[in-house]
């Protein structure tokens, strides 16, 4: 059975071929008709486990654009509730006759976990603090869009990095393409194994930012903190928020990113967010293609 639970398991040519059919499905989804008949004999599972607006939304409508039978499925109003476990909730949802299953959960490695125990496809919409796949695949697929390609780009990725899963996907999806990475954030919010990721640390977001091309910022993630990580927010925003008056140093311009929801006048001022800078938007739109891609590739291994 074929899954997508991180890009760690994914080699340079895999991503190129998504891309490839990403092209061809942004393609289509520009279209009057925004559909192909392609999965009209797959049916696929959305399961969260854990809240989401744009991933969510955009596998639905990755699903529905290939023809796919859809169900979704929410925790909050589920049986989980009542002390369900995760492989008996899933195994139920494919009793139904599913044939493919995109998870979000809290728990890192929850994709691989339940990899081990069924019989369908996964996709991991993000697990926790560990992957966001499809997140790092549509990132790499904009600036690909935006500069031509990732190769040889400079990208910092900037913020809370310890409890990205955004960050993790990114890097290994950015170094696969042979892009420059750096990371930029308090030190208390790097994880102790970032270097051994074969990034660069740069603690001053000024240096950083005259470094890149492109630079990814992350929202600091309280709800995974049990403890407050730094001091204050107003600290954070002055050491690593980025806003016009910062771009404005700059003797170049470069690309922002922000793979959502974004913490406003926090990591992003929205100067900066609505600016033709940004990309924000650009990424969503690129979300729907590249899952498309995903669930296409994915899917014709079923048979
Ligand atoms: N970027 C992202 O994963 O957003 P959601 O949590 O809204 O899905």
């Amino acid at each position: 059975v074929n899954h997508l639970l991180g890009i760690k398991y994914l080699k340079e040519e895999d991503i190129r071929l998504i891309f490839e059919t990403a092209d061809k499905f942004k393609e289509v989804i520009n279209r009057p008709i925004k559909k192909v008949p392609s999965l009209r004999d797959v049916t696929i599972a959305n399961l969260f486990f854990e809240n989401s607006t744009r991933t969510k939304l955009s596998f639905e409508l990755a699903e529905k654009r290939l023809s796919a039978d859809v169900v979704n499925f929410s925790a909050a109003s589920s049986s989980v509730k009542k002390g369900e476990t995760l492989i008996d909730t899933v195994n139920n949802i494919l009793a139904m006759k599913v044939d493919m299953v995109v998870m979000r959960h809290p728990n890192p490695g929850a994709g691989i976990f339940l990899s081990k125990h069924i019989g369908a496809s996964i996709v991991n919409a993000g697990d926790g603090t560990h992957e966001h796949p499809t997140q790092a695949l549509l990132d790499s697929y904009s600036i690909r869009e935006k500069l031509g390609d990732v190769t040889g780009k400079k990208v910092v990725i900037v913020g809370d990095i310890l409890h990205s899963r955004v960050a993790l996907s990114n890097i290994y999806a950015l170094k696969l393409l042979g892009a420059e990475v750096k990371v930029c954030g308090p030190k208390t919010l790097l994880p102790k194994y970032i270097e051994q990721l074969g990034v660069e640390v740069e603690l001053n977001l000024d240096k950083a930012l005259a470094w890149c091309d492109v630079a990814n910022m992350l929202r600091v993630q309280n709800e995974r903190m049990e403890i407050s990580y730094f001091p204050s927010t107003r600290e954070y925003v002055q050491q690593y928020g980025v806003s016009k008056q910062r771009l404005a140093q700059l003797d170049k311009e470069i690309v922002i990113m922000h793979p959502g929801p974004i913490n406003r006048g926090v990591e992003i001022t929205s100067d900066v967010a609505d600016s033709k800078h940004a990309i924000i938007l650009n990424q969503v739109e690129n979300g729907v293609a590249i899952r498309m891609a995903v669930i296409y590739l994915l899917a014709s291994k079923l048979k």
